[in-house]
Parts: C-alpha cells; structure tokens; sequence
C-alpha cells in the first residue's frame, strides 16, 4: 500500500490527466550508497552518473543487492504553471515506482515513502510495485518557484533487479476533471438497471456531456446509447440509469467530455450478471450421497434438498439408531457399529418429489467430501459476535444455502475472553454470551458448530491460545458440541522460536498434541489446520489425522490475491489431497466482506468471482462462505448455490484437479469425476477478453475425442465440434466433459 504522509492530500480520483502543463524528467545523477547529505539541495551531484529513472538500475550497469543507491532529479517549476492553474489547493509529484522500497525527498524535505527499510521500526518490507503519487498542498510544498528542484530519491534493494523503474518524474497541477469522479451501483427490479453517477469535488463547475453505452463485450455490439449534457457544481452529482440484461455479461462503459478543453474520461463497469438457471420447486437433492462419521459418534447431517418450502421428508430402511426430522430433513442419532448403511430419504411437496439413495459410512473417516459452512472471518474479523454468527446461520437457513450443502458454521478469532476461568477451562467473552445454546440451537437446524484456536499462548488476535490446556480445551469443545476446530499457528511462534531443531518434527507437534485430546471426545471434530503451509504441511497433515490444512497465508479479495493461492501455489499439490484430507488455500471472498464491522461488496469483479468458485471447486477445496449471509445478494447465492458446479466440488472420487495445459495467459484445470468424465475450468488470466479456440487443446488433453460437453455454470449442453469460446479478462468457462 502507498504511504501518505500529513501533508498530502488523499482522494485524488485516480484519472489524473496531464494537460499542457505537464513536467516531465527521465534523467537523473546516481550513486551507490547511502548518506543522508544526498537529500539536501546543496549537495554537489555533478560527478555523479547518469541514469533513466524508467529503467531499473541492473539494465543500465549497477547491480545492487540488499544495498542502497541514490538518485538526485534536477527539475525546475515554472510559477506559471501555478498561476495558470483553475485548481490552485495542489500540485501533483507522479514518480517512479522504487525497487523495493525507499523514500523521496523534495529540497530535502521528506515527501513520499514506500516499504519499509532495514533500519525503520517495522523492519525491511518489499512495496517494489507500489504506485507513487503524491499531492503536495500548494502553500506548504518546499518548491523553489523558476528555479533548480531536486528530487532525491533513496532507494534500498533487495534482490535484483532493484532501483527507480516504470514512469518518469512527472510533475502537474490537478485538471479541472480531475474533480470528476464515477460510481456504479446496481438495481434490481422489472428491469435490471445499472446506475452511473457522476460527481464534482473541485470547486468549479463542470460543463461536459456524458454519453454512457451498454454494450455486449462478447460481439461487440453497442445495446444501448445514452447522452447526458451535464452542469455540475462542486459536490452535486447527476444519475444516469441504463437498463442491461443481468442473465449474461453486459458492458457499461461511461465517457465524460470536458466542454471547454475536450478532454476526456472513460470508465468501463461489467455489473453482476446471473449464469445459475433458478432451481426448480419441486424438490432436488444437491448432495453427495454419502456421508462418514465415526463408531458411536453423533450424526449431524442435513440433507441438502432444494425447492419450495414446506417440505416433508420420509426414509425408508432408515437403519435403527438414526431419526430424520420431517420437516428440516436433518439426521440425527449414532450407529455403534462400523459398516455401510444405506436407505432411501424422499422429499416431497406441493410441486412433486425426489428420493436419494444415501449411505452413512460408519469407520475411520470423516469429511469424505470438502467441507461447505461458513466462517466469520473475512466478514466480521474481530468484531464477530454470537448475534452476528446465528444471523448468517439463520439465514444460510432462511435463503436456502443449506439446501446446497452448507453446514458448518465457524466462529472464528475473538470469541475468547483475555484470561481462563480459575479451573483453567477457556473463557468466553461477552460477545458469546452461551456457546452450548449456540451449538443446540445449531444441532436443532442440522448445522454443525465451529470453532478457532490457536497452540499458542495467543491467537493471531491477541485472544487467548490453548497452550498448556489443551485437554481441557478439547473437553469444553465437546461439551458444547463442537464440530470443527480451526487451530491456528499464531502464537505457537513464540514457542517455535524456542525450539533447538526447527526440523518437521519440531511443526508437527503442536498439531499432534491437540489430535490426541480431540480424538478421545466422543464426537467426531473436523480437524482444520492452519499454519500458512510451514513444512511442506500437506505432506504430514494426514499423519496428526488432519480433515484440512491451510496452504498459503490469508486471502484478501483482490485477484492477485487469488490468483496467486489459488492458480500459483496450488498448481502441485493435488497428489496430497483425498477424501478425508484436503487441501486448504482459504476461505471464500465472494459477498460483503471486510473483516471488520464494515463490510463492503468483495472487490473482485463477477468474473474474477466465477473464477474464484470454479477453481475452489476444480481444487476441491474447503468452501467456507466468508461473507455476511444476511446480506447477500442473489448474484453471490447464484455462485454458491449451482447444483452442477458444486456437484463437482462434492464428486465422492475425492481428486484434487490440476492444471494440464498452460498456454500464455490462458490455463485449463481438470478433475476427474466418479463418472468417468471430467470438470475442465478454462481461465483466461489474461487483463484482455479472449476468443478462445478449445478444439485446440482437446488432443492435449489426452482423454480421446469429445463425447459429451456442459457448460456447468449455464446448466447447458454444448456443441462437441463448434468450440470457440468467448472468456473474458479473469473469466472462465466451465465445462465437463466425457470422452469417447
Ligand atoms: C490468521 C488466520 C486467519 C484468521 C486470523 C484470526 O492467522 O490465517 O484465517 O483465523 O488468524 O486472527
């Protein structure tokens, strides 16, 4: 993240631009080394080197590891261009990007900085593609109006390349569009309308006109036109409403013309767009038909059924030991015996009914498909509440996510107090005023009870860790009915720190320490590790008896963030992943999230969220909702909720998919399935829409030729021989395919 300091101004609209009076510096004197006298005007450089700040330091002869080097810019600042100015608050310093971390100074004065340096408090942190922009207030700005500026830039290495690079020292004052700025909000009703308003910050008025098109990126065509001359005030806005059709991807692009100068602005938005056809009223089961718990250990099972409400469920051979609830179609009661016991549950209501043969395998293994629930963190972060948690699971109940297979429910970080009990047993805080009503009242609706920890004396929160009481903690998770224990690295740090032999041995032992307490409750608790992936963890994972562990640090939800958990660090690790043990590259970002109590649309756009899901089901990976439930959308329920594509994330074969062709930016990930056939995601992860020729890739495959082909996200059958797709920027289509 860029660093702002006092004196800059935040909230310039990020379409800044450079009008006439516009500097523009490409040169600058170099010298290795770091002495803080280089920051002052007075020095004298004219020994110095010269060098292209648009070029890193290693093309052009320095190679500078973990090492300093400073640039001095000379520029000089025509008062005129002050004065010309119709925006005189600010003057605007775009500089190049620093590799990989540094500071700026103008006359000798700090103005800008990015990462962090080896001395500073923080320590060394890489910020090598940070943007540097920053608005000096006019009246304070050190400058040396019609005469010599020097721009002294202080830049630390780590590994090659390093030094300035990207864009050259541009220095302006702000246009008058640079008060412009644009928002899109979306409108569900008769007709679905996307909404484009413009606004004003500066203090003129602006005169233009606003043409906004809603077109269809897939042929190009233009669907719509509207025009809009516009008179804004400072902080006055206008609307511009268009229609576009939310069942396929429609374009809103927006160009404001400046009246006076011509200049012009555009943007362009693809609002949320529905693939996922309506599930029919009568009633569909949208499960596996198979489900593992322990000898002795209590059944918590909802049958996941969709279709309208009420609904009675009835079973047949239902094996002595087990009840289903009529109404909810939730499994409860213990088998003692190991063994397979299959019957036939029936759903029926107004619309019709639908029966299931489903078996209840009663062994070792628990979690035969990925678990599916939701977690507080990347909603609520710290600010989770027991209120907060039975609102998402009354409403995974209430908008039918349930009847998609999510069950668990995951309380994650801050629910423990800051000291233990006097008997030592875990605390709660006051946010979670009764964690064994929470856990009834979940078992009465079929849902399952999460749970977070940490082996360490705290967690990542500053909350209370189970160090030293591990038995006791996993004793207060079965008496209040805890089904899933997250057990989180975090404070272990601490203890690690201490270890002689940082060997495996010396990670796995927290692990294999808390396995042994869970595994004598008498109730199956899925065991979720995270750790971030220390020690190669999905090679020894199954051996602490682990259903999961975390591969990668946290996900934020932003598409490099995704892209690189989910396409670059899980690519190679499908070998580990079975039914029982699976991989873990994080919970979902799709919905309000921010881990916070203010939540805020994921930041991904619709395509890079179908991507998301897609993969998440392609890796079978734990798909843990991570928004607010009570507030989502129908878009995000037509993501989480497609019968076909979850079909894939539950396939009782239990394989992780894999990347099998890679060809520049465009990737194709396959899984096998129980059937025979195979789920093929194919991911342009390219910044530009993509037409793409699949036939081309078929013999790669090495399957045969194509026998049968779906579109999982449309609930469509394709064409085997005309196999040209449209996949836009971040998108996907995603098939299954059987071969012949
Ligand atoms: C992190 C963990 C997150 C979340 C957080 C809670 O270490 O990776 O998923 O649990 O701690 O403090």
């Amino acid at each position: 993240m860029r660093k702002r300091f006092a004196l800059l101004l935040l909230a310039l609209t990020s379409l800044t631009l450079a009008g006439a009076q516009t500097i523009t510096v490409k040169k600058a004197a170099f010298q290795k080394g770091d002495n803080m006298e280089w920051s002052k005007p007075s020095f004298d450089d004219s020994k110095w080197q010269q060098m292209d700040v648009t070029r890193n330091w290693d093309d052009q002869g320095q190679v500078l590891n973990n090492a300093f080097g400073w640039y001095r810019v000379h520029v000089t600042i025509p008062k005129s261009i002050a004065d010309k100015a119709e925006q005189k608050e600010t003057i605007l310093f775009d500089l190049p990007k620093m590799d990989d971390a540094g500071e700026v100074y103008l006359n000798g004065k700090l103005i800008g900085k990015t990462g962090g340096l080896p001395g500073d408090k923080g320590g060394y942190r890489s910020a090598w593609n940070a943007p540097q922009s920053y608005a000096l207030k006019l009246n304070e700005a050190p400058i040396n109006w019609d005469a010599d500026n020097v721009l002294a830039f202080r830049v630390y290495n780590a590994g090659e390349p390093g030094g300035l690079f990207d864009t050259p020292v541009t220095i302006h004052m702000p246009h008058r569009t640079d008060g412009i700025s644009f928002a899109f909000s979306e409108q569900r009703g008769k007709k679905d309308l996307c909404t484009v308003t413009l606004g004003n910050s500066y203090p003129v008025t602006q005169k233009g006109t606003v043409v906004v098109t809603v077109s269809d990126p897939e042929t190009g065509a233009t669907l719509s036109t509207t025009k809009k001359s516009v008179s804004l005030k400072k902080d006055k806005t206008v609307a511009v409403p268009v229609a576009y059709d939310r069942s396929k991807m429609n374009a809103i692009n927006v160009t404001y013309t400046d009246g006076p100068s011509g200049l012009q602005l555009t943007k362009s938005y693809i609002p949320k767009y529905i693939l996922t056809p309506p599930a029919p009223l009568a009633p569909r089961f949208n499960n596996a038909p198979v489900f593992g718990v322990r000898p002795g250990s209590p059944v918590i099972y909802r049958f996941p059924v969709s279709g309208e409400r009420p609904m009675k469920f009835t079973s047949s051979n239902l094996p002595e030991g087990l009840t289903l609830n009529a109404e909810n179609g939730a499994l409860g009661g213990k088998l003692e015996r190991r063994g397979n016991y299959t019957f036939t549950v029936t759903a029926e209501n107004a619309h019709g009914k639908a029966s299931q043969e489903f078996t209840v395998r009663v062994g070792s293994q628990i979690a035969l498909t990925p678990p599916m629930g939701w977690n507080s963190w990347n909603c609520w972060g710290l600010s989770v509440s027991q209120e907060r948690v039975m609102s998402s699971a009354q409403a995974i109940i209430d908008k039918g996510l349930a009847d998609y297979g999510y069950c668990y429910i995951n309380v994650d970080d801050a629910w423990e107090a800051r000291e233990r009990n006097a008997d030592g047993t875990i605390a709660v805080n006051d946010k979670f005023p009764d964690m064994k009503g929470l856990g009834d009242w979940l078992h009465a609706n079929g849902l399952k009870f999460g749970i977070y920890s940490s082996p360490g004396d705290y967690t990542c929160g500053g909350y209370l860790g189970s160090i030293d009481h591990e038995k006791q903690d996993a004793e207060s998770y079965n008496s209040w009915g805890v089904d899933y224990l997250k057990y989180d690295w975090c404070g272990y740090g601490r203890e690690f720190d201490k270890e002689k032999d940082k060997n495996t041995a010396a990670y796995v032992r927290p692990y294999l320490l808390m396995e042994k307490y869970l595994r004598e409750q008498p109730r199956d608790i899925f065991y979720s590790l995270c750790q971030y992936g220390m020690a190669n963890v999905w090679e020894w994972g199954e051996f602490v008896d682990a259903n999961s562990w975390r591969t990668t640090g946290d996900i934020t939800d932003t598409w490099a963030s995704m892209y690189n958990i989910g396409f670059v660090r899980q690519a190679k690790l499908y070998p580990y992943a079975k039914p029982g043990r699976w991989n873990d590259p994080d919970m979902l970002i799709v919905g309000k999230v921010g881990w916070s109590s203010n939540l805020r649309d994921s930041r991904l756009t619709p395509d890079e969220q179908y991507t998301h899901i897609t993969l998440w089901t392609i890796l079978a990976a734990n798909m843990l909702i991570g928004c607010d439930v009570s507030q989502i959308d129908d878009f995000t329920i037509g993501l989480l909720c497609n019968n076909e594509v979850n079909a894939v994330h539950q396939d009782i074969l239990g394989k992780q998919g894999k990347p099998v062709v890679i060809d520049g930016d465009l990737q194709i990930w396959e899984r096998e399935l129980s059937d025979g056939s195979y789920a093929l995601g194919i991911f342009n992860l390219g910044s530009e829409n993509q037409t793409v020729d699949f036939g081309k890739y078929v013999k790669q495959l090495e399957h045969g030729s194509l026998k049968s082909l779906r579109d999982l996200w449309r609930q469509q059958d394709l064409s085997t021989s005309e196999l040209s797709y449209f996949i836009p920027t971040h998108g996907v289509k995603y098939v299954k395919a059987s071969f012949k």
